[in-house]
């Protein structure tokens, strides 16, 4: 989608991860696998781990009044919160209605969105269409995961990928080309089986035989996850570059969903863009889920990765199956 009319984009970020870190030698001690396998297969060396009682809206909260104060724009200035997450505080309210609370932005509408680890930019694209059409002025879009609680901790297969946090951004109207320049939204839900919780939900209520059989925790199949990503990221990204009429070639920073390192490298290799100019941490946090690429973004605007005038892509992907890819002209042009 080529982005006409006003300016949007991001003009605060900020994140939260848990202290706690849980290591790949910490889970050799609980299932058979080996730091060497973990680091070689995904690039994943650790993970943050929410304490017990920490919740999903808890670190929202947290990543959302750093993205503010980062900003310079009051809660009550925010008109509406979008939350992407596949981990709710609880079936409802909406996580969305409790950051709300928690942050005191009293006027602010509030949802969530569910669309995977792609959630952090299909709610920066929605986000941006309301400001767009003139009906808010400030939207906070936070992408948050308490991934812990729905991983099955038994299972060497997926419990080794997940992590906890949160990533926020707040968005507003911005001078004449910056921001959101070309996106793409897309869902493939014949592949729904591929990553998914089964219980707990309206086709399989919780019950005694669906906790005796594990399927409240996340299944995946990852062999099928891992082709359909290495298939989409380069496309969708690819596809958002010609819509805001550029190529791989103008892309100053890459900051694709944080899943497995090998994924990032096979998108890298099929956009053409160097390793140099991919911004990469899943080592250090695991797959936040949603909450990845706003993290990401969070540190590498930190670390001067992205400065104001580059052009920068992200790209996620995720249960549904989902993607979301999005190209943003970083700054506010002021
Ligand atoms: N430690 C040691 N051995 C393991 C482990 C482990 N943690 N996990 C699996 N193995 C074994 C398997 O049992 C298998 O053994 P076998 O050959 O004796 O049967 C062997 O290692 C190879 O297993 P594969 O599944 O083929 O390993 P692969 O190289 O595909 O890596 C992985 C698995 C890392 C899960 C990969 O498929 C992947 O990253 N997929 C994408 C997952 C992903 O990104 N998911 C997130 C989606 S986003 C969202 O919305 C949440």
């Amino acid at each position: 989608m080529k982005e006409t009319d006003k300016a949007v984009g991001i003009i605060g970020l900020g994140s939260y991860v848990p202290d706690k870190i849980v290591t790949n030698c910490d889970l050799e001690k609980t299932v058979a696998t080996s730091d060497q396998w973990i680091v070689e297969r995904t690039g994943i060396k650790e993970r943050h781990i929410a304490e017990a009682g920490m919740t999903t809206s808890d670190m929202a909260a947290r990543a959302a009044k750093e993205a503010l104060k980062k900003a310079g724009v009051s809660a009550e200035e925010i008109d509406l919160i979008i939350v992407a997450t596949v981990t709710p505080d609880m079936l409802f309210p909406s996580t969305s209605c409790l950051v709300q609370d928690k942050i005191k932005a009293v006027n602010a509408a509030a949802f969530d969105l569910a669309a995977g680890c792609s959630g952090f930019v299909y709610g920066l694209v929605t986000g941006s269409q309301f400001i767009k059409a003139g009906l808010y002025k400030k939207i906070l879009v936070i992408g948050a995961e308490t991934l812990s609680r729905i991983v099955d901790w038994t299972d060497r297969g997926t419990c080794i990928l997940f992590g906890d946090g949160a990533g926020a951004a707040v968005l507003s109207e911005l001078s004449p080309g910056f921001g959101l320049l070309g996106s793409e939204l897309g869902a493939d839900g014949s592949g729904g089986e591929f990553l998914k919780v089964s219980a707990g939900g309206s086709a399989m209520p919780a019950s005694q035989e669906t906790i005796d059989t594990r399927q409240h925790f996340l299944s995946m199949h990852g062999n099928e996850v891992f082709r359909f990503a290495t298939k989409i990221m380069g496309e969708a990204a690819n596809r958002a570059l010609e819509a805001a009429g550029l190529t791989s070639e103008d892309v100053d920073c890459f900051v694709p969903h944080q899943a497995n390192i090998r994924i990032i490298q096979s998108s890298a290799r099929r956009l053409k863009i160097p390793m140099e100019k991919v911004f990469v941490n899943v080592e250090k946090y695991g797959n936040t889920s949603a909450a990845s690429i706003p993290i990401a973004m969070e540190e590498a605007e930190r670390e001067g990765r992205i400065k104001d005038g580059d052009v920068v892509v992200l790209v996620g992907f995720g249960a549904g199956l989902t993607w979301a890819s999005c190209v943003l002209k970083w700054g506010k042009g002021e």
